[in-house]
């Protein structure tokens, strides 16, 4: 009898005995009535796949390339704040976590552990493909000194994320005041001004820090701005149309991430992966597309692949294993889905990533 989790959907229901209230809201909550949420998962029931049989599939690889360059598998983390809420060690964990499993990690402007000890950590444990997310402060001294810092620390690409002028009503937040407890920080932050998500009665605390903080006047022209401060590429994370795609390529992004944020910014906004091939059809090849929303399962990412996408992003459930486990358990999460990647490929007649093409999968109407 095996009583470990087997798949993702089991560590996301052991992780709630795990964490306190106010982390378990923050986590897993969506905008609003989290119909997006919902509809992040249920999208992806709406492709079916269409195998291709008597393939030899004895030796497959999962390893492909991302911004030019070699990545073991198809799999990032997803950047998501205030990792220490699930466990001690936080990002520094899943830094560890993907790096020996080949997969990608973008770490969050609002990390818990500092980006160059995340670096750190990430370098130690091999990782290839270390990504920093940047959320535009109004306070663009501050923004620059980020980006400044992230290339220093050896940060591969910069993510910025444009879904966000505010941050989306979660109600679960709002409901429980939520901030940080005392202790924890922004870590990326606190050297340079001294930012906190503190406490806002009847408000939640990050709601609040993001109406002060963020740019919401930011426009195309930023991700040019941008751009003129770094030699990193700058990877647009949050479109949901072809021609902001168009858009972001022309305004000089190496790639784009399909996604509406978890569901947790614009509620009603479409399932990422109904998004997805509009928009690898308005920009060819020109960039890379990535996804994210909703992966739960190595099926999920065989689809995503196959309607265009070069790599997806993970984000709850390496934070449920984090909570259940530690870094053992953000490990065995990204393990899960590699392993069952693996299979669905030779169930599919696809011995390598190239292999797969639009041909797999087919909408239901
Ligand atoms: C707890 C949490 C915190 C997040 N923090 C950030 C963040 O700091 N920056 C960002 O660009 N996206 C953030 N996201 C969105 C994720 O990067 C990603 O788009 C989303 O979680 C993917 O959906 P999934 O959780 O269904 O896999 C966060 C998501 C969650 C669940």
């Amino acid at each position: 009898m095996i009583t470990r989790p087997l798949n993702l959907f089991e560590y996301e229901s052991l992780a709630p005995k795990h964490l306190s209230q106010m982390a378990l809201d923050y986590f897993a909550s969506g905008a609003w009535d989290e119909v997006t949420l919902a509809d992040n998962r249920a999208a992806f029931n709406r492709y079916k796949l269409h195998p291709r049989v008597l393939v030899d599939v004895s030796q497959r690889e999962l390893g492909t390339t991302l911004l030019g360059q070699p990545i073991p598998t198809p799999i990032l983390v997803a950047p998501m704040a205030f990792q220490c809420l699930a466990n001690s060690e936080g990002e520094l964990a899943t830094a560890r976590a993907a790096a020996d499993v080949g997969a990608g990690m973008v770490l969050s402007t609002l990390s818990t552990k500092s980006l160059e000890d995340v670096a750190i950590a990430s370098n130690l444990a091999n990782q290839s493909c270390l990504w920093f997310q940047l959320y535009i402060h109004r306070d663009r001294g501050l923004t620059r000194a980020l980006v400044e810092r992230a290339e220093a620390a050896g940060f591969q690409a910069l993510c910025l994320t444009v879904d966000a002028p505010l941050l989306g009503r979660r109600e679960r937040d709002q409901r429980r005041e939520f901030a940080l407890p005392s202790g924890m920080e922004l870590a990326n932050l606190v050297t340079l001004s001294d930012l906190k998500i503190a406490h806002a009665s009847g408000e939640s605390g990050l709601f609040a820090y993001v109406a002060q903080q963020f740019d919401p006047s930011l426009t195309w022209q930023d991700v040019e701005w941008l751009q003129s401060l770094t030699h990193l590429p700058v990877v647009v994370k949050g479109i949901l149309r072809g021609d902001d795609a168009v858009r972001a390529v022309e305004y000089g992004a190496k790639a784009v991430i399909v996604s509406n944020h978890g569901g947790r910014q614009l509620d009603g906004a479409i399932a990422s992966i109904d998004a997805l091939s509009d928009i690898v059809t308005s920009v060819g090849d020109q960039v890379d597309v990535l996804m994210d929303g909703g992966v739960r399962r190595g099926t999920d990412i065989l689809k995503a692949l196959a309607l265009g996408a070069k790599a997806v992003l993970v984000g709850r459930p390496v934070l449920w294993g984090l909570a259940v486990i530690g870094e053992q358990g953000a490990r065995h999460v990204l393990d899960l889905l590699k392993n069952e990647l693996d299979v669905a490929m030779a169930l599919s007649g696809c011995p390598s990533i190239p292999a797969i093409d639009a041909s797999l999968v087919k909408p239901i109407n």
